[in-house]
């Protein structure tokens, strides 16, 4: 596997999830796939999940984990072409990204849609960067379009929860206070469209996702009707794909709560967190013996294994 963005890029998803449960259950057979061999972990925005997450995969394989956190420790980055650098950025991807490709084996990079220029985020203009001038297998670990650990993360959760072959899961926008990318409900609609899941997919109008990763799913607008019977309620706030970046409601009564979950098939309560807790999901649903949200959590180590492992066994 060169990179990891895309479903696709991680074939028959019954195989990726024996895998994942082989991983699971014994996480230090692979030691010495790992032995000196070094994934370097670009992060150019916060997080908790992803960046521990992804240094324990690479422990669990025996691999040594660095960990740049940009525009913190290191110079700032330019990331657009063409551009007179007379600001306060004083270095380029240009350089910065093969003299990182020439230190390490795989690279990991979080790079968050800036949420300003539709086709700069939707081109992942820095990931794609990164594949073309690092020479190394890169992974996104939250891009401007997608964030693929955390979607096979979910999938393995649901694989290890479903009681039923086919379950429904339902998307379902939530307010939030501050403009959100779409990558994470992007890598939701894409991974559950390509397993065997009836995805329904509610929002408030305006809120329709890029259709390259939803085609196929059901798009309901009255959230009531789309939660009736389902099994597992993914929650997520995003901001507006047509209208870029920009956020139309802050409807309060979206926020997951009893009444909604009522109407479910007693179904599992999933977030990718960070969660605010009464703007997405309030306290009871949160805190019911129906969220799964930590054991998904966990399965952020599993999935970052799996594709760190199918990378090193590629080299
Ligand atoms: N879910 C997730 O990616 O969490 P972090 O932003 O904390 O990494």
């Amino acid at each position: 596997m060169k990179s990891f963005l895309h479903v696709s890029d991680i074939g028959p998803l019954d195989a990726a999830l024996a895998e994942a449960a082989q991983v699971k259950a014994t996480p230090f057979a692979w030691q010495n796939l790992g032995k000196n061999k070094t994934i370097i972990l670009i992060f150019f925005n916060s997080s908790l999940r992803t960046r521990l997450s992804s240094q324990k995969a690479a422990l669990n394989l025996g691999m040594n984990a660095i960990v740049l956190n940009v525009n913190g420790d290191s110079w700032k980055l330019e990331t657009e072409m063409g551009v007179v650098m007379d600001g306060d950025k004083p270095e380029h991807l240009r350089e910065a990204i093969p003299v990182i490709g020439s230190y390490c084996d795989l690279i990991g990079v979080r790079s968050f849609a800036g949420l300003k220029d539709r086709g700069f985020d939707y081109g992942e203009t820095i990931l794609r960067q990164f594949i073309e001038y690092s020479g190394k297998p890169v992974i996104s670990l939250e891009s401007g379009t997608v964030h693929p650990c955390q979607a096979f993360a979910d999938l393995i959760t649901i694989e290890e929860y479903r009681t039923k072959k086919r379950p429904k899961v339902v998307l379902t926008w939530a307010p939030h206070p501050r403009a959100l990318p779409q990558a994470v409900p992007n890598s939701f609609a894409e991974w559950m469209n390509a397993a065997d899941v009836d995805l329904v997919i509610t929002h408030p109008e305006g809120y329709e996702l890029d259709p390259q990763f939803t085609a196929g799913a059901r798009i309901e607008y009255d959230q009531m009707k789309a939660f009736e019977g389902a099994d597992f309620v993914y929650a997520k706030n995003w901001s507006s794909y047509t209208h870029y970046g920009q956020i139309l409601s802050t409807d309060r009564s979206w926020t997951v709560d009893t009444r909604q979950m009522a109407v479910t098939d007693n179904a599992y309560f999933m977030h990718c967190l960070p969660v605010r807790r009464n703007m997405i999901v309030s306290d009871a649903v949160i805190d019911s013996p129906r969220s799964i949200v930590i054991p998904e959590a966990a399965n952020r180590v599993v999935s970052a294994q799996v594709v760190m492992k199918r990378m090193l066994e590629s080299l």
